[in-house]
């Protein structure tokens, strides 16, 4: 079975994350398919939006750790092509999220237009506490949304936070019982208007910062990368995967 399910549902592409025994965490191959299927639907006039959910129990529990360690992460690496991809989509990207949503799981939300969430949803950015920086543009994406002091608190002390807060902060749009519902559903609505004045309204919407995030995801993407060989990610990484096989 594929980690990607890819469906389309008349004009909306709907994108599932499918690695649940892992808690979907998210591998290079997975980061270079969910890009490719990104860029093509970018430019198939058959598309008019995008929904990404995660099956089972997690919407995704981050970048998958064994990459980590494993793989050297570059500007060029397949998790960075994804980054763009979302980064520029220029059609409504709609994410429902479920469980956790660690890391990149959450930072890519950031990205999304609209976001429906579970009651049993847990956010979590804990790059802080693995030694890392924030990724995804989201040291500029976060403070922009909930402001310094309250991104600071999240970033610095990498605690989780539920579906309430996240709809306080403005990450998300409501908790939904059935978050993929809602957002087929919103998708669905949404590929029914007029399709050049949706691209233009999310052009709009996102003129002001583009540039902007662009950099500051290529400045992260620099200190993310160094952190990663640092002897605090790597103890950090070993302990999680000892922890795990004791089990
Ligand atoms: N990368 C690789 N494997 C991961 C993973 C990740 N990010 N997150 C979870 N897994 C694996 C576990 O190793 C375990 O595999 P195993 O059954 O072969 O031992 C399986 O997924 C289930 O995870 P488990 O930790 O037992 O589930 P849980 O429900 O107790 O906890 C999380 C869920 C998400 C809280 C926990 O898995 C976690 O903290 N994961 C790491 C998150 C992280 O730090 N991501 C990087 C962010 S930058």
């Amino acid at each position: 079975m594929s980690e990607i399910l890819i469906e389309q549902v008349g004009q909306v592409l709907h994108l599932t994350l499918n690695r649940p025994e892992k808690k979907n965490a998210i591998s290079q191959a997975m980061y270079a398919t969910l890009a490719s299927n990104l860029n093509s639907a970018a430019g198939d006039f058959g598309i008019r939006s995008v929904v990404i959910s995660g099956n089972g129990k997690a919407f995704t529990a981050g970048n998958d750790i064994m990459d980590f360690m494993n793989e050297e992460t570059t500007l060029d690496s397949p998790v960075f092509h994804f980054l763009k991809a979302i980064h520029d989509f220029p059609k409504p990207l709609i994410a429902a999220v479920q469980g956790n949503a660690v890391g990149i799981g959450t930072t890519m939300l950031m990205h999304c237009d609209l976001v429906f969430a579970a009651p049993d949803t847990i956010f979590s950015m804990p790059f802080v506490t693995l030694g890392l920086v924030p990724e995804a543009g989201s040291s500029l994406l976060f403070p922009r949304l909930v402001g310094h002091a309250k991104a600071s608190e999240i970033f610095l002390t990498g605690r989780n936070f539920g579906g309430d807060e996240a709809l306080e902060m403005r990450l998300i749009n409501s908790v939904e019982d059935k978050p993929v519902e809602k957002a087929l559903a919103i998708a669905e609505m949404i590929a029914q208007q007029p399709p050049n004045a949706v691209l233009n309204t999310k052009a709009l919407l996102k003129s002001g910062s583009h540039i902007a995030v662009e950099n500051v995801m290529l400045a992260e993407g620099e200190m993310f990368r160094i952190a990663l060989q640092s002897d605090e990610t790597q103890g950090a990484f070993m302990k999680f995967m000892t922890s795990r096989k004791k089990d």
